[in-house]
């Protein structure tokens, strides 16, 4: 089950009043999203936006009249603002990356602790998949994606390594390949595979202009990232907007939500309000 990280922080910072409207850009199960809506009763309203299909479909978020739920990229978040004529918008948040649903059960390859196929996409409507990158990208690619995306330092030994020993068709394929390679920094290459897959580095940066656009005057973005490439755009967007930063440092969660919520440990939030 995915638990809402750093909820109580969110709350703080986004500061949701009644009556005023919020868009969760990346809503997954809705544990901020119900949140937010709690304390927006009673005519407050949330435009949901979830990538993935099948975690708009799950059980325990219906649409209400409160609550737009839209299975789409948040990297159109102006067109869907437009569609559905929905604002003034008084509040954003991103809750970066993958949920906990995508490892414990979608069955497409975002963990290394199960044998699953490369596939790491949000969107099964994206055609590229981790397999693909690993079986037909050429050698110099595959050593670019590990080096930018995972911060590998042994990037060209294990691109080496990969095109030589292709077809790589599962995860505990690719794990076998890369102890091989001797490197054990299993996460990093999960890592930067997916951020390959799904392009995620580059919609975050193309998101951002948009969220500021689209907020009302004093409205509040809170985006929590899980690692240091995602918190670097999000802190140097902040420091060259015109916004009021609300987190000089950013906001971490606490030993005791760490130990309750292990996924947890690397998000970090920052806030800004627009002046
Ligand atoms: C960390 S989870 C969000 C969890 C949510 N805050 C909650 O409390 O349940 C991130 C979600 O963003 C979704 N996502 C990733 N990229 C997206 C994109 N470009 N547009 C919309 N949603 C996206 C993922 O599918 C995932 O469900």
């Amino acid at each position: 089950m995915h638990i809402a990280v750093l909820k109580k922080e969110v709350l703080q910072y986004l500061d949701p009043k009644p009556n005023e409207n919020f868009i969760d850009c990346t809503i997954g199960g809705g544990g901020h999203a119900k949140a937010i809506l709690k304390k927006t009763k009673p005519n407050g309203k949330l435009l949901g936006i979830e990538l993935d299909k099948d975690i708009c479909v799950k059980p325990g978020l219906t649409q209400t009249e409160r609550l737009i739920l839209v299975n789409d990229s948040y990297t159109n978040l102006k067109k869907i603002i437009e569609k559905y004529t929905f604002g003034p918008v008084n509040g954003i948040l991103f809750d970066l990356g993958m949920s906990s649903w995508h490892l414990e059960e979608s069955g497409r390859g975002f963990t290394f602790l199960k044998d699953e196929p490369l596939d790491m996409r949000y969107s099964l409507d994206n055609d590229l998949t981790a397999g693909k990158i690993l079986n037909n990208y050429s050698q110099k690619e595959i050593e670019r994606i590990l080096k930018e995306y995972g911060e590998e330092r042994f990037a060209r030994s294990l691109a080496r390594k990969i095109v030589q020993e292709r077809p790589i068709r599962t995860t505990f394929q690719l794990v076998d390949v890369i102890k091989k390679a001797k490197i054990y920094s299993l996460a990093r290459i999960f890592q930067a595979l997916r951020i390959a897959v799904n392009d995620e580095l580059n919609n975050l940066k193309e998101v951002l202009s948009q969220a500021i656009d689209v907020l009302a005057p004093e409205g509040r973005i809170v985006v929590i990232s899980f690692h240091s490439l995602e918190d670097r755009i999000v802190k140097n967007f902040f420091r060259t907007s015109n916004l009021d930063i609300l987190t000089k440092k950013p906001t971490t969660p606490s030993q005791q939500e760490i130990k309750i919520n292990p996924r947890s440990r690397s998000a970090k939030l920052r806030a800004a309000t627009k002046t």
